[in-house]
């Protein structure tokens, strides 16, 4: 797959966390793909398993989580949930480039970032490190900084938006054709980051990637995905073209997502926040609905029986409520004007 954008198939992946109550799920039941040459971008509130999902694609869920059921097959590597040792590290970095959420942290203090690249060339099998820094240097300088002095400073001489792009550099230096990117832009002011997501943009484009982007920011998946799927306690409760979901969402989630971004709105007098919380570990309901607490639509069905993952063309979306429904656009308020059922 060395040269070729690799295709995802992720298929009924349930992955979970030991807690004190017992082995709980942070991921259920997720079927997607990643078409090859896309961008598909996956965003949710803070603990829908958004993290959990994008260490899955690299087999690399650590205790107390495991992967308890479900595949994740990569064109080139197979089921990435069945590799080990050595396979694994070799698939890691070399076919798939990964920036992890918490990357910011993730640099050697003691190393400066050129020998952490260097080590990773190595690690590696790159014969051509001289050709490796040099690509090291360009990847930054695009992303506005200094190349040559960020490789010889060490992780506390960067700031936080360094550090995160110092991340991006990483995962794109070895020429990976699958890259995942959790919360790539968290750390940056709002111009650094749309300057990062255009270089994005181009490195997926000039280089043939399958990308994807996870993040909390609908407003980030807006400027870069192809396809975006939304996640929720744990679930995909809808997915399509990122068009298609945000000018005519259907799951109420994904309303409620769109209607408290002022940005997307249109206008901040519009925008209006989505009542309550997402829900943890142990208070994410075990049948039913996982969104029904929250949900203006919520209807007996939804206590007892999970909505099923319905496919209308390019778009999935798991609700009683919208299951079969024709494609139209909401009216516009009908989340907060619903009296629930
Ligand atoms: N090591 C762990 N032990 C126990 N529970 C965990 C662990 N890591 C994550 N969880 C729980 O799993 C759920 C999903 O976490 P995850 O980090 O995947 O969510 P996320 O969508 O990435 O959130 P965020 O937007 O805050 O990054 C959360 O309820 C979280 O508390
Ligand atoms: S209508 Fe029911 S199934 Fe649909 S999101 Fe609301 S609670 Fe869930
Ligand atoms: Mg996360």
């Amino acid at each position: 797959m060395s040269n070729q954008a690799p295709g995802v198939r992720i298929d009924g992946l349930t992955v979970v966390y030991k807690t004190p109550a017992g082995e709980l799920p942070a991921v259920r039941g997720v079927t997607l793909t990643l078409e090859p040459g896309s961008i598909t971008g996956i965003v949710g509130e803070s603990g829908s398993g958004k993290s959990t999902l994008a260490l899955s694609l690299l087999n690399a869920v650590q205790p107390p989580g495991r992967i308890a059921g479900g595949s994740v097959e990569i064109d080139g590597l197979g089921d990435v949930v069945g590799l080990r040792g050595e396979e694994l590290r070799k698939a890691r970095g070399k076919h798939i480039g990964y920036v992890f959420q918490a990357a910011q942290n993730s640099l050697n203090p003691l190393k400066t970032v050129g020998k952490q690249l260097l080590d990773l060339g190595r690690s590696h099998g790159v014969d051509d490190l001289r050709g490796l820094v040099r690509e090291a240097k360009e990847l930054l300088g695009r992303m506005g900084l200094d190349g040559a002095r960020v490789l010889d400073s060490h992780q506390h001489e960067l700031s936080g938006g360094m550090r995160q792009r110092v991340g991006i550099m990483l995962a794109l230096v070895l020429n990976a054709h699958l890259v995942v990117l959790d919360e790539p832009t968290t750390a940056l002011d709002m111009i650094t980051q749309a300057n990062i997501l255009r270089i994005v943009r181009e490195v997926h484009a000039e280089r043939g990637l399958t990308t994807l982007v996870i993040t909390h920011d609908i407003g980030v998946v807006a400027e870069v995905a192809d396809r975006l799927a939304v996640m929720y306690g744990g679930r995909l409760v809808e997915q399509g073209p990122t068009r298609e979901v945000l000018g005519a969402p259907r799951h109420p989630y994904t309303r409620g997502l769109i209607q408290a971004i002022p940005r997307l709105t249109g206008d901040i007098g519009e925008a209006r926040a989505l009542p309550g919380r997402p829900p943890t570990l142990a208070t994410v309901p075990k049948e039913g609905c996982v969104f029904r607490e929250r949900c203006p639509l919520r209807m007996d069905v939804c206590d007892t029986v999970d909505p099923e993952t319905v496919a209308d063309g390019p778009r999935l979306v798991a609700c009683h409520a919208v299951a079969g429904a024709p494609t139209t656009a909401p009216p516009s308020g009908d989340l907060a004007t619903k009296e629930h059922a």
